[in-house]
């Protein structure tokens, strides 16, 4: 079917009190698997192509990538833009294809923000295209961070005021995640109490960054407080790449063009499997029969 928007699918998620997962994907292989673990679920799912990466594979491509995949499949597909940190690539993903874009504060005062975030939602709403805004900003591994930083928290006053003001359909939280971790690093730390302010200040659909390094309670706990979407990467990168090496150096043979096919196959039945278990945790298995598809 054709790809929807993130409203079809967290509005019932939402209501219903369950998560859909939201997972970074960077190639056909990535795209292909995680669709392919959301039918056998039979869930929605929310196909992420991260800033950073789209960056070097056109995004042109990248959004045929999810429209083929996406109509070949029976389930809802959202094709959502992560992290668009820069004007740029937010509206090049919205003039491609891509079905819902999320924008993080390029560094202006909250005010500037709210402006910037209203242009975004405009343009985006007059083609049916959803919006997630994160407020407050999630630390990244990455960025060599590993403990939650308070200072960038999101303020739950603040939350009400930017949802109210900017009609996003999506609010992305700091409450204690940092993107990039994982087990063998640490668990992440989630603040419930600022948590539980959030939702009751703010009554959009609530997005958890930082996904990984989630304890299974801690999501059981983040889904009953109005989180319903959430953002996969690192368990995903990871087990991909540490599969191939693993392979590759178990079977020499397999480095072969007419060949690499064998690792891939391997690979992506695994990581299908991690994701197949997230979306039970999540809530969000056997939901996907039940959607309303409004096919953007
Ligand atoms: P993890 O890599 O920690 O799962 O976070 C991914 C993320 O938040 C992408 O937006």
């Amino acid at each position: 079917m054709p790809l929807v928007n993130l409203n079809c699918v967290l509005e019932k998620a939402h209501k219903e009190r369950y998560a859909v997962g939201a997972f970074d994907t960077w190639n056909i292989e990535s795209v292909r698997t995680v669709i392919a673990a959301a039918e056998e679920s039979c869930s929605p799912v929310i196909v992420q192509a991260y800033t950073e990466r789209i960056r070097h594979t056109d995004i042109e491509y990248y959004s045929a990538i999810g429209k083929v995949a996406a109509e070949n499949s029976k389930i809802p597909v959202v094709l959502h833009l992560d992290h668009g940190d820069n004007l740029r690539i937010v509206m090049q993903s919205i003039r491609q294809g891509f079905t819902s874009v999320s924008i993080e504060n390029p560094g202006l005062t909250f005010q500037q923000y709210v402006d910037f975030t209203k242009k975004v939602v405009e343009v985006a709403h007059s083609t049916d295209v959803s919006v997630e805004a994160e407020l407050g900003e999630v630390p990244r591994v990455r960025e060599g961070v590993t403990e939650p930083r308070h200072e960038t928290m999101t303020d739950p006053k603040e939350a009400s005021r930017f949802v109210a003001e900017t009609g996003i359909d999506a609010l992305a939280i700091s409450v204690g995640t940092v993107s990039g971790l994982h087990e063998g690093i640490k668990e992440a730390k989630v603040d419930f109490d600022r948590l539980r302010k959030i939702r009751n200040s703010a009554s959009v659909p609530l997005v958890l960054h930082g996904g990984t390094a989630l304890t299974s309670a801690d999501v059981k706990k983040a889904i009953g407080l109005g989180v319903c979407k959430i953002n996969i990467g690192t368990a995903l990168h990871l087990p991909f790449i540490e599969g191939i090496i693993r392979l590759v150096k178990n079977s020499p043979e397999n480095v072969d063009l007419f060949k690499i096919h064998r690792v891939d196959r391997v690979v992506q039945e695994e990581a299908k499997t991690i994701i197949k278990n997230l979306m039970k945790l999540y809530g969000c298995s056997d939901k996907a029969a039940a959607y309303n598809f409004f096919a953007v």
